[in-house]
């Protein structure tokens, strides 16, 4: 390092060397400059005092001892940060040992859980708070497969109990079967047993009545014609019993012929016109001359016949209008009365089995309410089908549908 400190008037006043460095002249100049030179760095300042202006120094400074200066402190920084390094690689190295494997290993632990396999456990291997973690985790996981355990202990017990019954259930099926056989054979033979008798019954009361016996009395005559029409009651009574378990064992035999619509209403109107003429009610009929039906001509006979003796149940006073026409390859056949009538209510119950509608104020007809049912479950094998309509208080129109042409019902 070298300095020079001028005067005001430009003269060197004094100069400094520092050793190795003598012998170096440096040319004044002008001062508040600095300036690198290769290897050095020149500054020059003016000495003032109250804004005068004493004089000038100038420096000359060697730039390797700062190099020097830099390299000793970049290795002291680098020494320092490698040490800290170090320090820092050790000490997450231990945070690892001690709080970032234990809760690896226990999410390990849960990661490979399954219901298939609750047996996993995590290893308590310390006592702090993550020992705690891993106990409480371990209880945890201990409660779960016992659950598990009896929950499918409890499920299995379910599937056999569910074989067990639906054995059962298989079986009360077979023997219901059985017994539902046994009942259509009871009935069977019931329609033999009790309708052979019942029609002797029916059979001689008439010859009697009619003095074929020997003479008769009038009160004779009064009690024989109550057991001829009890005996027709239940003679009628038994067939519509029959009827219904054959529809219901589905045992029921159509005879499907073709026959005269016409003639089958002339004969309904025949059978009704002297209970008619007694209630002095009328009965008109209107129909083409002829109505060539395909169908089972009883069991068509049976449906008017029923909706016929309805209509005459319940009407006191006016006409009963049979009608039949054919339309779209139906024949429909109506039966309306001018009748008590039936409530909108009531509509919805008039073809179930039993059903009979009550109307307070009004005495109860003989009946048993299987009329309307049976005639529906007839109607529906011919497929055909009978639907209701009335005005209570006014009258009912009862309409029963019937394809001209039988076609078998399926299904
Ligand atoms: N034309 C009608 N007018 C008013 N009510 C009727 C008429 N037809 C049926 N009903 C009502 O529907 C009920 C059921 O009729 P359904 O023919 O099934 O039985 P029932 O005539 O009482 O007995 P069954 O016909 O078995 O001898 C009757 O009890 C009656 O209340
Ligand atoms: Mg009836």
């Amino acid at each position: 390092m070298n300095a020079w400190i001028y005067d005001a008037d430009g003269n060197l006043f004094a100069s400094y060397s520092r050793k190795g460095f003598e012998g170096f002249a440096f040319p004044r100049r002008e001062t508040g400059m600095h300036e690198f030179e290769p290897g050095y760095l020149t500054l020059s300042e003016a000495i003032t005092e109250d804004q005068d202006v004493l004089g000038s120094i100038m420096l000359r400074l060697d730039a390797r001892h700062f190099q020097r200066v830099l390299r000793r402190s970049m290795t002291t920084a680098g020494i320092v940060l490698a040490v800290a390094m170090i320090i820092a690689l050790l000490l997450s190295s231990a945070t690892q040992r001690t709080i970032s494997a234990p809760i690896q290993s226990l999410a390990h632990t849960v990661g490979e859980m399954s219901f298939e396999n609750l047996s996993k456990r995590a290893k308590i291997v310390r006592n702090d708070e993550i020992g705690t973690l891993a106990a409480s985790f371990n209880q945890m996981a201990e409660n779960l497969e016992k659950s598990h355990n009896e929950l499918r202990k409890a499920h299995d017990g379910l599937e056999e109990k569910v074989v067990e019954r639906t054995e059962e259930l298989a079986q009360a099926n077979v023997r219901l079967k059985e017994l539902d056989r046994l009942k259509s054979m009871f009935i069977a033979s019931m329609s033999h047993e009790l309708r052979t008798p019942l029609n002797a019954i029916i059979g001689f009361t008439g010859i009697i009545l009619q003095g074929m016996a020997g003479e008769v009395t009038e009160e004779q005559k009064r009690q024989l014609t109550m057991v001829s029409n009890s005996g027709n009651h239940l003679l009628a009574l038994i067939n519509d019993v029959i009827d219904v378990s054959k529809i219901e064992a589905e045992k029921i035999d159509l005879i499907i012929s073709e026959f005269d619509l016409a003639d089958v209403m002339h004969e309904v109107q025949g059978l009704f016109t002297v209970a008619m003429d007694e209630k002095g009610l009328k009965m008109p009929l209107e129909m083409p001359e002829r109505l060539a039906v395909e169908s089972d001509g009883r069991r068509v006979k049976q449906i008017i016949m029923n909706l016929v003796s309805n209509a005459m149940k319940f009407t006191d006073k006016g006409e009963i209008r049979i009608e039949a026409a054919a339309k779209d390859g139906m024949a429909e056949i109506s039966v309306a009365d001018t009748g008590r009538g039936i409530k909108e209510e009531d509509i919805g119950k008039l073809f179930r089995q039993f059903s009979r509608i009550q109307i307070t104020g009004i005495p109860t007809v003989e009946g048993t309410g299987l009329g309307l049912y049976l005639s529906q479950k007839i109607a529906d094998l011919l497929g055909g089908r009978i639907r209701a309509e009335s005005e209570f208080g006014k009258g009912s129109v009862f309409t029963f549908t019937l394809p001209l042409k039988y076609k078998e019902v399926t299904g």
